[in-house]
């Protein structure tokens, strides 16, 4: 069966499914994205996904094309359609179709929807996670206003394509100081020496990851000590544990960066354990 996407309130064969070429989103990167896992058909970390979408509309001055319920609805029939079981779906929204002007179309322009969704294999994906990936660093040269989810994603697509050349499941991101920001399209975290677990603080420009808002939560009920703050880039390859987390990645060990090894060099403990109560919490509570 042919996969199946959404476009301005049409299903069609992706194949077939378009926008048009005076898109803001194709000139200005001018829109927004979420992506969520989808779980037994069902949304994981349905709520935060959606609170940071229109966090995301908002900051853009986006007029959000529907009611959440209405949106809620289109991404669960496009699930439906692509009968997925286990798998992402991908919302985008960008400001609309206007003639080339950097200014926004006044009077505003009908926002794009577009949906997507695939299915994936969660356990092949958890056999492979499990074995732990390697990440290499970049410098992050990224515009400063990360925590916007937008579809501006050029330096990201470099840095995870020289991950890919360099063998390495994706590139950790370092800012001018020294510290680890994030990855090209995950959240960064270490367990360090005393077993606390780190990873960047929010007022930093990073994405504000949902899987790193439930991660935190989870640990924190686990008694796990969890500090946001900034890290270095030496602090992390002297860690005990590295991993990162995103919709798509749930929480995947690191075990070497930029050619050094990660502690003993294998997933850590804390990290598969962490990972284990995430997979289940979020298929737990997936809606
Ligand atoms: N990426 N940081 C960046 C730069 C990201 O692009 C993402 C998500 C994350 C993790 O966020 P979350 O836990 O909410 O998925 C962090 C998505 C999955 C993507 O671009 O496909």
């Amino acid at each position: 069966m042919g996969r199946i996407a959404y476009v301005n309130g049409r299903y069609a064969p992706l194949s077939e499914a378009s926008v048009h070429i005076e898109d803001r989103g194709f000139q200005f990167a001018d829109g927004v994205y979420e992506v969520w896992a989808v779980m037994d058909g069902r949304l994981a970390d349905h709520a935060g996904h959606f609170s940071r979408l229109w966090r995301s509309l908002g900051e853009l001055q986006i007029d959000p094309p529907m009611s959440e319920a209405a949106l809620d609805r289109v991404l669960r029939e496009t699930i439906r359609r692509n009968r997925i079981k286990d798998g992402i779906v991908y919302l985008q929204i960008t400001r609309g179709v206007a003639r080339r002007d950097h200014a926004f179309p006044n009077p505003a322009v009908a926002p794009t929807v577009v949906i997507t969704a695939k299915p994936q294999d969660f356990a092949a994906l958890d056999k492979k996670a499990r074995a732990g990936t390697r990440v290499i660093t970049r410098p992050d040269n990224r515009w400063g206003r990360c925590d916007v989810k937008t579809v501006g994603l050029l330096p990201n697509a470099l840095a995870k394509q020289a991950a890919k050349e360099a063998g390495a499941g994706e590139a950790w991101l370092v800012d001018a100081d020294g510290y680890v920001t994030e990855g090209s399209s995950t959240n960064a975290w270490i367990v360090d020496a005393e077993g606390r677990l780190r990873t960047r603080d929010t007022g930093a420009n990073i994405l504000r990851g949902i899987t790193r808002l439930t991660l935190l939560d989870l640990a924190r009920e686990c008694q796990v000590e969890v500090v946001e703050a900034p890290f270095t880039l030496a602090e992390a390859k002297a860690a005990k544990e590295a991993f990162f987390t995103a919709a798509s990645a749930f929480l995947t060990p690191v075990t070497a960066i930029d050619g050094e090894q990660v502690g003993d060099g294998l997933p850590g403990p804390v990290t598969l354990r962490l990972r284990d109560l995430y997979v289940r919490r979020a298929r737990e509570r997936a809606i």
